[in-house]
């Protein structure tokens, strides 16, 4: 799947990185997106923690993933969780996202935490696939999901 033809640089994310994730999302989507979701990205980076990541491929931002802690979520005393990622339609296929993933992965074990999660829609066969080619397992908890309307 990987082409890996692409020369590939990892860096920390930045604020002015914004526009072009949310770019990005869009390709990836097919949708515009919220206002709401550039202002969360923008959260993640000014955070810190070396947990917000892009891939710059000949010099443009071609990917990006966001990293989070969560403290005693889900009874868990420090966990790490792979909250967003995606690379732009025209360098999927080429070990972006599997640079990116690998990255983010290293500076978790490097904080100490060695419980990661991430959660993909059921039907995300390429997510699901990615996840798996980072090692991912299925997790011994399950989602639960209440709609209020029922
Ligand atoms: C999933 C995604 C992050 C992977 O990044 P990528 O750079 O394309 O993936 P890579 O080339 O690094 O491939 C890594 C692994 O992912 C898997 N993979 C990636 N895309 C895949 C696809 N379309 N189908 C099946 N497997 C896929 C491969 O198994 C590959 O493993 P390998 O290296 O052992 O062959 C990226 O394709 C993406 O952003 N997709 C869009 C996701 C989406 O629709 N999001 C919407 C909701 S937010």
């Amino acid at each position: 799947m990987s082409g890996g033809l692409l020369s590939v640089k990892i860096r920390f994310m930045r604020v002015s990185d914004v526009p072009a994730i949310v770019k990005i999302q869009e390709a990836v989507t097919r949708r515009k997106v919220s206002r709401e979701f550039g202002r969360k990205v923008r959260n993640f980076v000014k955070k810190g923690g070396g947990l917000s990541l892009v891939a710059e491929v000949g010099g443009e931002v071609a990917g990006y993933i966001i990293g989070d802690i969560k403290t005693w979520g889900f009874g868990v005393e420090e966990s790490g969780w792979v909250e967003m990622v995606g690379v732009r339609p025209g360098s999927m296929g080429h070990g972006v996202g599997k640079k990116l993933g690998g990255e983010l992965l290293k500076n978790f074990h490097a904080k100490g935490i060695s419980s990661i999660h991430t959660t993909a829609r059921w039907d995300w066969g390429d997510m699901l696939a990615f996840f798996k080619s980072l090692g991912f397992e299925l997790s011994e908890f399950i989602n639960l999901e209440k709609n209020p309307r029922r």
